[in-house]
Order: structure tokens, then C-alpha cells, then sequence
């Protein structure tokens, strides 16, 4: 497996490009630091706190895909931790309209900021950029908001602290079955998720999937490695009672170009009427959002619903992420 220890410094995350970088114990320790900034926040005082962590440190926000939820939420993070925040979010108004490289943008974005938060169509870029950080000794911040098709690692944290939440009173998330569902090969937050559940013990996945959509080989080459039992198949129904949680997820067409997998029918990877009556009574249900159709608005109501708290958890795992990077999480903690 790859080794991202130059993106850490003594256990603390200096990048945050890949999914695989968190650490169980790392992954703790910012749960517990968003509990307690939640915690604070409900205080003027509290909030002051929190705000005097970060006055003196300042994020840019490099969106140059399509973004509400991550983009809102790091700002809201960011705020809530008194750092203030500056945005690109259009190359046809920055200086690669002029031909600069996306490279010399975040170089250019590290001379006036301490963390860089983007949102990049190409793997592999935030890794670039942070490794060049490192040769040049830029002691600046990166955090990978999506990356293409590849990963979303703040997505999976977000992911991955709702189920830790949900399942607080019920022995926690080892040993849990998560059933996946739609659009598997071009997930990015799908990737981004197994990898953080294989960091718990007897957790089993479920994956459904049309065919043309099917989780990639690497990520079933990573489940055998890491000896994470999962299943396959074509049917939800198929699953649908045995899960603890589900997962679901929109078609991912805006990459039909580059990647086609021709007509799909998404009509059996919904949540319909049938469906939610097999789900039980306690199961968690989550999706990264947006939706499509995939789970109707009528579901919203439904008491096994967490999705739109997932939104809210996000800002605060943000949040906690940026403190443990920005190494104020202490301050946090002890207030
Ligand atoms: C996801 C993404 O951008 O990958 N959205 C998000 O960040 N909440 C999921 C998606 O777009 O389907």
C-alpha cells in the first residue's frame, strides 16, 4: 500500500490528499474535536473561543468543479474557527485564462494563504501541489476537496462521523454491515468511504450496483487485501434487510464523456415504497447529496433518514479537521 507519511508530521496531518492517510486514532481524535466545538458553539462565549483560534491564518477555497456542500461548509468551518477565507472558483476570471498553470495558481494562492482547499477534476493534482510544497519548503496546507473521480476524503470523514454517531449507543461502527448503492465506479465519495471503513474491525460491505456501474477492481483488490468481506449484486432487495446502513448515491453523468457506460436504467437503485419496507427499523439512512431521484423528498420524513444531518456533521468534522491541520485542536479540547 502507498505510504503518505511526508504528508504528516508526529501524527499530525499536514495534507489531506488521500482517504487512505487517516488513521484510526487520528479519526478519533477528530471526532472528539468536533463534539467538543459543537459543544462550544452553543455559547456566545464558547463561539468566541472558537473564534480566536485561527484570526491570524487565512484559507482559499480552489473550487473549479461544481460545489455546495463542501465549498459552504469549509467556509462555515472556517469561520466558526475566525479564519478568514478568499475563493477562486472560475479559471475564466483567474490568471490561467492568461495561460498560468493550475500549478503556479496554488503556488501563487500559498503566498497570501495558509490552507488551500480544492476541488480539482484531476487526480492526482492536490498530491502534485502538496508535494511541491514540500521540495520548495512552503509550509502551507492542502486539503483535497474532490478529485475528480478519484477521492473526497473530507466527504468520507463526514460519512464516516454520522455512522459513528448513529451507532455511539449500538457498539459502534466495527462489525456493521453498510450497504452502498448506485452509481459505484464513478463515486468518487463511494472510493473515499471503503477505504475509511476498512480502518474498522468486521465491518462488511455491501455493494449494489446496473453492471456498467460496479465498483472498480482496485477498490475489491483493496477489500480482499485488507480481508473486508463484501457482496455484490444487481438488486437491492437483495440486501436491503441486512443492512445497518445505507449509503446511497446519484448517476454520475457529468463524467458520461470521458467515461461513458452507455443507457443506464437507475429505476431498481432507488429508495421506493418496497424498499424502505425491507430496510429495518433502525437502519441509517445516508447519501452524500445532491440527489436526483434516488431517494424522493417524501423519505425526508422518514425517522431513519440522516442525510440532511450529515450536511451539519460535515461542517463540524471540517472544522475539527482544520484545527487538528492548523494545530489548534488542543485549544479546543481544553476549553
Ligand atoms: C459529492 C461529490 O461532490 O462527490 N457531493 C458532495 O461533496 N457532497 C457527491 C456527488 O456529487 O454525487
Amino acid at each position: 500500500m502507498a505510504d503518505y507519511s511526508h504528508f504528516s508530521d508526529r501524527g499530525r496531518l499536514l495534507h489531506m490528499i488521500y482517504t487512505q492517510q487517516f488513521s484510526r486514532e487520528v479519526l478519533g481524535g477528530l471526532f472528539d474535536v468536533a463534539e467538543a466545538a459543537r459543544r462550544l458553539y452553543r455559547s456566545r462565549v464558547g463561539a468566541s473561543v472558537l473564534r480566536d483560534c485561527l484570526p491570524n491564518r487565512r484559507a482559499l477555497l480552489y473550487f473549479v468543479q461544481p460545489s455546495t456542500r463542501t465549498f459552504l461548509s469549509f467556509q462555515a468551518a472556517a469561520s466558526i474557527l475566525g479564519m478568514p477565507t478568499a475563493q477562486v472558483t472560475s479559471t475564466k476570471t483567474s490568471s490561467e485564462y492568461k495561460g498560468e498553470s493550475p500549478a503556479d495558481s496554488v503556488r501563487t494562492f500559498a503566498m497570501c494563504h495558509d490552507l488551500i482547499i480544492m476541488r480539482y477534476p484531476e487526480p492526482g493534482f492536490a498530491e502534485e501541489c502538496a508535494l511541491s510544497f514540500t521540495r520548495s519548503g512552503i509550509n502551507k496546507h492542502i486539503i483535497n476537496g474532490g478529485s475528480g473521480m478519484d477521492q473526497h476524503p473530507t466527504q468520507a470523514l463526514l460519512d464516516v462521523y454520522t455512522l459513528h454517531r448513529e451507532f455511539f449507543r449500538r457498539g459502534g461502527i466495527d462489525g456493521k454491515r453498510i450497504l452502498v448503492v448506485g452509481d459505484l465506479a464513478r463515486g468518487r465519495t463511494v472510493r473515499s468511504l471503503i477505504y475509511l471503513l476498512g480502518l474498522y474491525s468486521g465491518v462488511q460491505v455491501d455493494l449494489v450496483s446496473p453492471e456498467s456501474l460496479a465498483v472498480k477492481d482496485d477498490m475489491k483488490q483493496y477489500m480482499s487485501e485488507i480481508g473486508m468481506s463484501f457482496r455484490e449484486s444487481r438488486a437491492l432487495r437483495d440486501f436491503a434487510g441486512d443492512a445497518d446502513a445505507i449509503y446511497m448515491t446519484r448517476i454520475q453523468d457529468e463524467y458520461e464523456k470521458l467515461h461513458p457506460t452507455g443507457k443506464v436504467d437507475y429505476g431498481d437503485f432507488r429508495l421506493t415504497d418496497e424498499i424502505l419496507g425491507l430496510l429495518r427499523p433502525d437502519c441509517v439512512i445516508l447519501h452524500p447529496l445532491p440527489r436526483r431521484d434516488e431517494i424522493p423528498v417524501s423519505v425526508d420524513a422518514d425517522p431513519r433518514s440522516r442525510y440532511w444531518d450529515q450536511v451539519e456533521n460535515g461542517m463540524w468534522a471540517r472544522v475539527a479537521l482544520i484545527a487538528h491541520m492548523l494545530s489548534c485542536d488542543l485549544q479546543i479540547q481544553a476549553a
